[in-house]
């Protein structure tokens, strides 16, 4: 049974309510070049192998890089880094050349300044809809001394200031 038009927007209406972090994740394509996209589909999936999941749009220009990829990097992004979320999820931007980034020695882009980064090998890839289920082993952290950026009802922010009782 194919969902209703309503079905749909009430879908989107409760997933623009879900408040979720925000990550860049890149890969590097066949020519060596770094392919990046603001994602927020990323999730824990194991703790024994360490694994992580994101998912990626049939339409996304990168698909086929991040397909054939055998690896790839999760920008966990800090909360000052909303410039290159945005610049990262807009088409026809040369993405790599607003921001600072180098190879690591997996072969992947990192971006500098993140709340943390992921270096996964690809474990294993589900197709679901109109999307690829990328399922990353972690097999580098770096974590920073930062706080994470917040994406809710289609906008970036800070978490809110915590009051300690
Ligand atoms: C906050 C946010 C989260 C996004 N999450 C995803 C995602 O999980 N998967 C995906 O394929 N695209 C996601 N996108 C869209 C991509 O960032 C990008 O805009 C889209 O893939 C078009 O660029 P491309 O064709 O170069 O990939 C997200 C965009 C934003 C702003």
């Amino acid at each position: 049974m194919s969902q209703s038009e309503e079905q749909k927007v009430q879908f989107k209406e409760v997933m623009r309510n879900y408040p979720t972090g925000v990550t860049i994740i890149t890969a590097t394509d066949k020519e060596g070049n770094p392919v990046g996209l603001t994602v927020n589909s990323f999730a824990s999936v194991s703790l024994d192998p360490l694994l992580i999941l994101w998912s990626i749009d049939h339409r996304s220009s990168n698909i086929d890089v991040f397909k054939s990829a055998d690896s790839f990097a999760v920008h966990v992004l800090a909360a000052n880094q909303k410039d290159v979320g945005y610049t990262f999820a807009k088409k026809g931007v040369d993405r790599f050349s607003t921001c600072e980034w180098r190879i690591s020695e997996y072969g992947l882009p990192i971006i500098s300044d993140s709340y943390a980064v992921l270096q996964c090998k690809t474990f294993k890839q589900v197709e679901a809809g109109d999307h690829t289920i990328l399922i990353g082993e972690v097999v580098e952290i770096e974590k920073n001394d930062k706080e994470p950026l917040l994406y809710y009802q289609g906008s970036f922010s800070a978490l809110p200031e915590r009051i300690e009782l």
